[in-house]
């Protein structure tokens, strides 16, 4: 029964998103991911990656996707939002004074693991 039920919970897990969730990088990966862009990530790795790199800095981590589904289920509109005006320990901006707003979004696509798919 325990394992009827456990699979069921992976299958219908599966079935939820169309593949599983990949693990989230370790801090020695974290520090190398880069959007695919290169001026956005330059944008990425002046200003965002001071926290979103770092586990210890109480930031999402960057392409976690455990961390960042429950935020991304917000829609653009709210994340985009949140980068702007700020958000809790997120500082306005996100320490980029330079990021134009479709910046922002390609940079909260790619930490959220979403690169390939448009919110
Ligand atoms: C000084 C540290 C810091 C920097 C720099 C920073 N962030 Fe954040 N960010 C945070 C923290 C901390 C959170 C988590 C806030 C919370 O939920 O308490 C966060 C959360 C977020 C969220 C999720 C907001 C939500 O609604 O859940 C987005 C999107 C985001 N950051 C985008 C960015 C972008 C884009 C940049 C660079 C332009 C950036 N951040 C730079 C610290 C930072």
């Amino acid at each position: 029964m325990i394992r009827r039920l456990a699979a069921f919970a992976l299958l219908t897990g599966l079935a939820a998103c169309g593949k599983p969730i990949p693990p989230a990088p370790t801090p020695e990966q974290a520090l190398t991911l880069r959007p695919a862009e290169s001026r956005v990530a330059g944008l990425y790795a002046e200003s965002c990656m001071a926290c979103h790199a770092l586990p210890a800095s109480g930031a999402p981590l960057v392409q976690d996707r455990k961390a960042w589904d429950p935020r991304w289920k917000q829609g653009e509109a709210i994340l985009l939002d949140h980068t702007i005006q700020g958000y809790r320990a997120m500082p306005a901006g996100g320490q980029c004074a330079t990021c134009a707003p479709d910046d922002f979004k390609a940079i909260i696509r790619f930490m959220a693991g979403r690169e390939d798919s448009a919110i």
